[in-house]
């Protein structure tokens, strides 16, 4: 049963707090032109909201926030794009790990991180080691992510363990995502409305929030906006 809570605004309403939330941050480069500045801010602009929406999450009863922060399709951006948003991230992990720790949040990696530089890797790896014992909430950071990609790779990792016919649960058991329940809400912020390769298999019966906020704009509020809207849904998974 997803878990009600009231809201700051308005404490007569209740709010149901989907198990698992995913987010697709766009709209960073949108929000650094509007100010002309370089992309490259708009990403720690990102990184930010990013953390704040962690800590809101958490604070809500989340048990499960998962965020695409760098695509299979990302590679096609600029070296220098790239490289500012690994050593973004890369930073990033480093620095907010402890209050992760504090927060009792653990983590999980979904994608071929192992594309990224040793250094990157090696934060990463130690990240997800040192909180792995942490009993509440779970972030998942999607880094060269792919939708189809999780597929292909479930597959191959499949065939390789001699399985000549698959079931829907052997295929969800070998995504990166194994053993992590289907988001229940997918957000999408800065007005693009798809899925752009974001969990294509987990969301199936997700329900999916559009916001034409960019992504370093988005707070609690909009969250909890999104979170009004989820509530209002009937989930009837093709049933009536
Ligand atoms: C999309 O905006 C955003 C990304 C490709 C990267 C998301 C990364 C962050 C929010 C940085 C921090 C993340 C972590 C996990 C520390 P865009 O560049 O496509 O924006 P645009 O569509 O306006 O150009």
């Amino acid at each position: 049963m997803p878990q009600k809570i009231k809201t700051d605004s308005n404490a007569n309403e209740q709010l149901k707090i989907p198990q698992h939330i995913a987010i697709i941050m766009d709209g960073n480069g949108r929000w650094a032109k509007k100010r002309g500045l370089p992309r490259k801010m708009g990403h720690s602009a990102g990184g930010e909201a990013f953390i704040k929406i962690v800590g809101d999450c958490n604070k809500l009863g989340v048990g499960y926030l998962t965020v695409f922060a760098f695509s299979t399709e990302n590679w096609k951006r600029s070296s220098d794009e790239i490289s500012s948003l690994v050593s973004l991230m890369h930073k990033y992990i480093v620095k907010h790990t402890p209050k992760l720790m504090e927060l009792n949040i653990s983590l999980r990696l979904l994608g071929d991180y192992s594309a990224f530089d040793a250094l990157t890797v090696k934060a990463l790896d130690e990240s997800v080691e040192k909180l792995k014992h942490n009993t509440g909430m779970t972030l998942c950071i999607a880094l060269n992510y792919g939708g189809r990609d999780d597929i292909v790779h479930a597959v191959n990792l499949l065939i390789k363990s001699g399985k000549t016919v698959v079931a829907e649960e052997d295929i969800a058991s070998a995504l990166y995502t194994s053993g992590i329940p289907d988001p229940e809400l997918v957000i999408r912020t800065s007005g693009e409305e798809r899925m752009s390769n974001f969990l294509l298999w987990q969301t199936a019966y997700s329900e999916l929030y559009f916001t034409d906020v960019l992504w370093p704009d988005f707070d609690r509020k909009e969250l909890i906006a999104a979170l009004e809207s989820y509530s209002g849904r009937i989930r009837r998974f093709g049933g009536v």
